[in-house]
């Protein structure tokens, strides 16, 4: 009991105080026993604490934290296109590729970041600098061609403002 006390705190203490305070106040957003309802939350608050991925002791806490099976978590955590579970460069840009972005244009926008960042959707640059995802509608259709970098959408998108928007990124 004593040993297994031991080995689920070590499993806590992957998570930083400051992400636990965080997750705690997702937390309280429920009834104490639906807690299992801020895992999203409580994966995007651990992803950024880790440098923007996800490790497997990380979602091994975040288990332990919520009182869920670890296969639980990582159903969440494979299931939704913010999470990542390998390392990611310093501005992970986001491309939606779904329907409206499609007729608007998204392939032109696609081939333009592979063609300035030098790499395809779905890889990292060497420098670790630029990781170029394609994600699904990202909700913001009124204003398609868009990507999304951290918090932060860019949206009615054109080469032109794709080249701004890069030369913003230091
Ligand atoms: S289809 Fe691209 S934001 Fe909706």
């Amino acid at each position: 009991m004593f040993a297994q006390r031991n080995k689920n705190q070590t499993k806590l203490d992957r998570i930083t105080a400051a992400a636990r305070a965080e997750i705690d106040r997702w937390i309280a957003k429920y009834p104490p026993e639906r807690k299992s309802s801020a895992v999203m939350a409580a994966l995007r608050i651990v992803q950024d604490q880790n440098g923007g991925h996800l490790s497997h002791e990380l979602i091994e806490a975040v288990a332990e934290y919520l009182d869920m099976e670890t296969i639980a978590v990582y159903e969440v955590a494979t299931f939704y296109s913010m999470y990542e579970l390998a390392p990611v460069g310093k501005y992970k840009i986001c491309v939606c590729t779904n329907i409206s972005c499609m007729l608007c244009g998204s392939d032109q926008i696609v081939q333009h970041l592979e063609a300035k960042l030098g790499i395809k959707l779905g890889q990292t640059r060497r420098d670790g600098k630029f990781t170029l995802k394609e994600v699904e509608c990202l909700g913001a259709c009124v204003n398609a061609p868009m990507l999304q970098i951290g918090n932060d959408y860019y949206e009615k998108l054109t080469p032109a403002s794709i080249d701004k928007i890069l030369a913003g990124l230091k």
